[in-house]
Formats: C-alpha cells, structure tokens, sequence
C-alpha cells in the first residue's frame, strides 16, 4: 500500500510546529522562566534549542523518512533489530506522556466551558485558586474533560495525515498565533508590563546552576516533541524532495517563537499585578485568570487564552496518538479507523489514574511522588532523553552514511553543517543528554 504523505511542505511544517508548541511553551516554559531566574535561564535554554535540539531533529525526521515506518520499524529498519526495543521505548512513551497530557488538555477545555457559560463570573484570585483545586482534585469531572479532550484527538487522527493532522494544523496554528499576538499586546500594555519584560530579558546569572541547566535542557527536548517517536512519525510521511534541516529550523524557530511570545504574555501580566512568577504549575490556571478578572473584557480575553492552550494542547496530542495509531497499524495490521478508536479508548483509561492522582488517589505514592507526578518524572528524565541518545548514536555511528544520504537528499542538496551536526550527534549531544539523567538521578 502506498504510504501516506503530507499534502505539502507547509503542511508538514505546521503540523511539526504544532506537535512541538504546546503546552510546553505556554504552560511549562513561562513557570519554568519564572521558578529558573529568568534570562539566565532563557539564554541557556535557547542555546540548548540551537545546539541540541535542531540536531536532534534533524535526525529523527531523517530516521522516519528514510524508513517509511513508525518508530519501531524505523530503529529496526536503520540500524537492525536490538535497536528496535528503543522504537518500542519511543512508542511507549508516547502512550505514556499522551495519557497525562490529556489530562492537563481536559482542563482547558473546562475552562473553555466554563468561561463561555459565565461560571467564573465575580471570582477573585483566592476562588480561582479554590476552584482550580477543586476541579484538578475531584473524581469525575475532569476524567469527563479529559475524555473529551481525548475524543477530539481521535476524532482528527482518525482523517488520516493530510486529511485529519494537516488540515486541522493549518486551521489551528494559524490561530494561534492571532490569539498570541492578541494577547501579548494586552499584556504588554498593562501599567507595570516593563518589569516582567526585565525580568524575562536581563539574564541574572547567579541563577546558573545544575538545576536550571539540566531543567533547560529536559524542557529543550520536551518542547521539541523530541525523543519519543513523534517526529519520527511525522517524518515518515514527508516527501522525498524536501529538504529536511530546513524543516528542522522552520519548527525550532516557531517554537521558539511561541515560548517567548508565551514569555511576553504571562510574565509581564504577572509583575504588572505583582503577583508571584515562581507560583509554578498554578500560573496559567491561577495566576492568570485572576489577573484577567480585573481587566476590561476580561472573559473575552480569558476566552482566548484557554481556547489558545487548548490549541496548543491538541495539536501536540494528535502527534503524540498518531505514534502509537501507526505503530498498531503497521505491526500488527489493523485499520487505521480501528486502530485509532482502540488507542485513544486505552490511552484514555491509563489517564484516569493520573487524574485521580491528583485528588483521591493522592496517598498512593512512590519515592514521594503521586502516579501523575512519577509519569512525568519518568518520561521526562529517563524516557525521552533514552529515546534521543538512541537516536543520536545511531544516527551518528551505527547508519551514519544512510542518514547523511537521507539529510541531503541522496546528494542533491547539501547541508552545510553536516561536520557540526555529526559531532553533536556523535559526541556532545550523548553526553549532555546523559548528564541530565543523571543528575536527575544522583543530584550531580
Ligand atoms: N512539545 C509538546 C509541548 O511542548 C509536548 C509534546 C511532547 C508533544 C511530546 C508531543 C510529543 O507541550
């Protein structure tokens, strides 16, 4: 049969943006910024982007394309057969982080809901802080947001790549930029925004240690949608003749773009109201829609904002499914219809304990941490670095020709940085990446 494509390079683009911005860039970043010292941290972590990330990148497209397969046929194809089990990583992880991001996804989408049918209507700060407890704590409503969420990702995925991921892509992003600028340039306008912008902007280095370097660079992968299988996925279904770093920079300066965009939006709101920028996971679905409450059509730019998260959310999930969907339609030959009801019905229920987590399944813990928070930990320190180090190893040693081959084009196009890129898979990347396990691990 023949394989699927994207209907055109913008196409890929968009959904390869949409894969990587999410809420990564305006949930996590901006907390990350606020909790990490600021511009110290953004140095380094764009830095990170720059160096690691599009490198990278680079190769997990090349690994998808030139195997036309799903991340486990692709490791198996590139590099034979024990590579395979870090394709089977991949997809796990996929399974895994889509299991708990929708759970984080089913609450924009109730406070989309619950905006637009006037129920935070009077709150003041110390509600949303209640109500938000309220809602992530109690047992059935958000697992009934988180369905919801889920049943949407599969409602596109099920459409296939240029019918479902690309054309929802090229309606979504798209907005998500108006709704960006938009609410960037209310923030920026506020009395007091310039402290924030500081703040963001002026690096203060005595921030500079282990903790933000190794935060920098785990939220460097995470943002890029990078170590579990997902451009690898995406890059499957890319054509021949595209020139892949050129891809590769297009999605890392729109991603980037849109966490500094997220930057401008939160932060500055933030000390404008003299609120506090380290509050952490609270600041998008706390912070933020108490400041909106005291501004002039504040429901209306409360709307935007969740309905931007939820863009950015969605547009991430249906990356993270479409992994899993083509593994189970290429290995074990099921439908792509089947396929995709089946995933999002399993990656639901596996979410449900995440969700319960947060609430009346808190006592459950293990090594301190609650089913939600040890997914996250999980993932984000072992999985996905896993998954890249893989990827970098055998794109640098094992297949190295077959990758430089695939990067060029079989030769047509030459990618000017191909020495810098082979050392950064074959070397420095490896290292960095295994330093961050290990201090995640050890404290080093
Ligand atoms: N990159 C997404 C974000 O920043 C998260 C994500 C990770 C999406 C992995 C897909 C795959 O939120």
């Amino acid at each position: 049969m023949q394989r699927e494509h994207w209907g055109s390079r913008i196409g890929f683009i968009l959904a390869a943006a949409g894969s990587a911005v999410g809420l990564g860039n305006i949930w996590k970043f901006p907390y990350l910024v606020g909790a990490e010292g600021g511009g110290a941290f953004l140095v380094v972590y764009v830095a990170f982007l720059i160096a690691i990330g599009v490198c990278v990148m680079i190769a997990e497209i090349a690994l998808g394309r030139q195997a036309q397969s799903n991340p486990f046929g692709a490791f198996k194809r590139a590099a034979g057969g024990g590579w395979s089990i870090f394709g089977l990583l991949a997809v796990l992880t996929a399974f895994l982080i889509l299991s708990f991001y929708s759970v984080v996804g089913g609450w924009t989408v109730a406070y989309i809901v619950k905006t637009v049918s006037g129920g935070f209507s009077g709150y003041t700060g110390a509600e949303f802080e209640k109500q938000f407890g309220a809602l992530v704590s109690s047992a059935i409503e958000p697992i009934v947001y988180h369905g919801a969420f889920m049943a949407i990702g599969v409602l596109i995925v099920i459409r296939g790549i240029s019918g479902g991921i690309e054309k929802a892509s090229k309606i979504m992003m798209p907005l998500l930029f108006i709704l960006l600028a938009l609410l960037v340039v209310r923030s920026l306008t506020l009395p007091g925004a310039m402290a924030g912008v500081k703040y963001f902007l002026v690096p203060d280095w005595s921030h500079l240690d282990a903790d933000m370097v190794s935060a920098a660079l785990g939220q460097a992968f995470f943002t890029l949608s990078l170590g579990m299988g997902a451009l690898i996925t995406y890059g499957s279904y890319l054509g021949k003749k595209e020139s892949i770093p050129n891809a590769a920079m297009w999605v890392v300066g729109l991603d980037l773009l849109v966490a500094v965009l997220a930057g401008f939006l939160i932060l500055p709101a933030v000390f404008a109201f003299n609120m506090d920028p380290a509050a952490g996971p609270g600041l998008t679905f706390i912070t933020l829609p108490a400041i909106f409450a005291e501004l002039p059509f504040g429901m209306f730019i409360q709307l935007c904002f969740f309905v931007l998260l939820f863009v950015a959310a969605i547009t991430s999930a249906i990356s993270l499914l479409q992994v899993v969907v083509a593994f189970v339609c290429e290995e074990f030959n099921v439908g792509r219809k089947s396929a995709t009801i089946w995933v999002g019905l399993v990656t639901f229920l596996f979410g449900v304990p995440s969700s319960l987590a947060l609430g009346i399944w808190g006592e459950f813990t293990l090594f301190g941490m609650n089913f939600f928070e040890l997914l996250g930990f999980i993932t984000d320190n072992y999985f996905l670095p896993l998954g890249g180090v893989a990827t970098c190893l055998v794109a640098g040693w094992v297949s190295y020709d077959k990758f430089v081959n695939e990067i060029t084009n079989e030769g047509e196009r030459p990618f000017t940085y191909l020495t810098a890129w082979k050392w950064m898979c074959r070397v420095v990347a490896p290292i960095a990446i295994i330093y961050v396990m290990l201090h995640a691990t050890f404290d080093v």
